[in-house]
């Protein structure tokens, strides 16, 4: 099964369902549809009203993150997996670059994932180097802290997707060669498979995705999809990648 997550960021008002209206017609007369799943994660303000819409739809709803406590407590303007699964969302990104820049610590993370599989969501759980470690040949050894600082082998393997994104590729235009991307995500199965007694969640590239080098993505076997920022906001784009990846 292949993915392509939409993470609309800080985008989207009610009418912009009309994005999904049409990724969503396109999606559910795709010959191809079985072998992918459409994921969108608008902001928390669009979730009830947009899983609601697509509630017996091919396309699923998600959230772009969780608090990192369960139910309800006292911390202004947090919102639990609780929360967010109660009014229909069934993912939820965990760890993007944009929260942990602001903040988000791998503890922070490892509750976050923890409240959302016991909520029954399933977790995206973001990982990537920056810049400088990328530049001191440090990328390998960064994505191994950051995964093992968080997932652990009691996790429900089947709720858990990891999305792998270059800080530095992400809205930049700038992708990986196919050979650093093949060698990143074959060790990235290889740390999450020494912590899932052999197996592998699937693993999905993110950082400027499009229609064009989409087809460069395919080749990558080990690649199981795509977690896609600013092509997701234009129904065309996305479907552009979508099409392009099963040319
Ligand atoms: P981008 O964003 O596709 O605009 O590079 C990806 C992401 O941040 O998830």
């Amino acid at each position: 099964m292949k993915y392509f997550i939409g993470n609309w960021k800080m985008f989207g008002v009610p009418n912009s369902i009309n994005i999904l209206n049409k990724i969503n017609s396109y999606y559910s007369k795709d010959k191809n549809r079985s072998k992918y799943r459409v994921i969108i994660t608008p902001p928390y303000t669009l979730i009830e009203s947009y899983a609601k819409h697509f509630k017996n739809k091919k396309i699923s709803i998600g959230s772009q993150n969780c608090y990192q406590k369960d139910y309800f407590s006292s911390n202004t303007a947090a919102i639990s997996p609780y929360m967010i699964k109660k009014v229909g969302a069934r993912y939820t990104l965990i760890g993007h670059s944009d929260n942990r820049s602001e903040g988000d610590t791998n503890e922070m993370l490892k509750a976050k994932v923890q409240f959302a599989l016991k909520n029954n969501l399933r977790v995206v759980f973001c990982i990537g180097e920056n810049k400088t470690e990328k530049r001191n040949k440090k990328t390998l050894s960064a994505l191994k802290r950051q995964i093992s600082k968080v997932l652990e082998k009691k996790f429900r393997i089947s709720n858990i997707i990891v999305a792998y994104e270059p800080i530095w590729s992400i809205g930049t235009g700038k992708i990986p060669t196919k050979i650093e991307l093949e060698n990143t995500t074959m060790h990235i199965k290889k740390v999450l498979k020494n912590i899932f007694k052999g197996k592998s969640p699937p693993v999905l590239y993110g950082g400027s995705v499009d229609g064009n080098n989409v087809e460069i993505f395919r080749e990558i076997r080990e690649i199981d999809g795509f977690l896609i920022g600013g092509a997701s906001k234009s129904s065309k784009k996305f479907i552009d990648i979508i099409k392009n990846y099963y040319r």
